[in-house]
């Protein structure tokens, strides 16, 4: 069992189930809905703590019901909270529009709180950590969180997510071990080919293990020697939830580095794990 710490946001997720995306300016009935913790890093955590793992969370909670809401959950899957600090605002609420017939998942994000800051995360104790693994925001801030970590835990492994593209992100590629691209960011960087858009991070990144998700194609890695890898998709029966599929996705590659695996190895239990949360609505998809 090892101990990860993940530096991110949690929310609150509306999800919504419906037969079928709805057009533009029409009214629908959800078949159904659920109100659940969601959020990248902390989706990540909950996985990682079904895998058996000690996981703690650095991150806002906002000092209303929502935020309480998302603290009982992340209670009951053991997610120590302890780095955490609570801010005056709104839990971020996602409101998600779940089509049934084919797991996909349109997410309306709100957010009015502070991001959590390099102030906050000076006073862990990081040496008690095997793993840090960082969500890709917050750019300035997150940037000197990486700084500090790498001089002060020069052997703990810094993952970092890339996921969306924001102002100056590039800047914490140099800083993370490995990194972990989606394939939304690859597209708006202008790639419809993974392997295309990893060989051109390959050329901004220093000597890092690359690695991207594609969906239904499985997911991709470019190695620290330079070899290109691949992983099938492994999509269940019938795929019902796609909703962090890809927090699920890097729970998988950091599981199975801490289990020795080679990248290679890696890449296919993440895509398993994934697939595996594809068939099952919600997080809790280990229990
Ligand atoms: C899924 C997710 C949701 C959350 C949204 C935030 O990956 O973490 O749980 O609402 O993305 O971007």
């Amino acid at each position: 069992m090892a101990r990860i710490l993940a530096i991110g946001i949690a929310t609150l997720d509306v999800v919504n189930v419906v037969d079928g995306y709805p057009a533009e300016n029409n009214e629908v009935r959800a078949v159904s809905q659920r109100i659940v913790r969601g959020g990248n890093a902390t989706n990540t955590l909950v996985t990682l703590s079904q895998l058996g793992h000690q996981c703690a969370w650095a991150g806002v909670i906002a000092d209303e019901p929502d935020g309480q809401r998302i603290l009982k959950d992340l209670a009951m899957h053991e997610v120590d909270i302890s780095a955490c600090h609570l801010a005056h605002g709104k839990a971020p609420t996602s409101y998600v529009t779940l089509n049934q017939r084919n797991g996909s998942r349109t997410i309306v994000h709100y957010r009015d709180l502070p991001e959590y800051d390099f102030a906050s995360f000076q006073q862990i104790d990081l040496r008690s950590c095997d793993w840090l693994h960082f969500e890709g925001r917050n750019v300035a801030q997150t940037e000197q969180m990486l700084h500090f970590a790498a001089d002060n835990t020069v052997a703990v492994p810094r993952s970092v997510e890339i996921e969306k593209p924001r102002e100056g992100i590039q800047q914490l590629f140099e800083h993370a071990d490995i990194l972990l691209f989606s394939r939304s960011y690859a597209v708006s960087q202008g790639y419809q080919d993974a392997e295309k858009f990893l060989k051109k991070m390959a050329r901004q990144a220093r000597d890092q293990e690359l690695i991207c998700a594609w969906g239904e194609s499985g997911a991709y890695a470019l190695s620290r020697d330079k070899q290109m890898l691949h992983s099938p998709a492994y999509p269940p029966a019938k795929i019902v939830d796609t909703l962090g599929a890809g927090d699920a996705f890097n729970a998988g590659i950091i599981n199975a580095f801490l289990a020795g695996q080679t990248l290679e190895e890696a890449l296919e239990s993440a895509c398993r794990l994934a697939g595996q949360k594809c068939g099952y609505m919600g997080m809790d998809f280990l229990k």
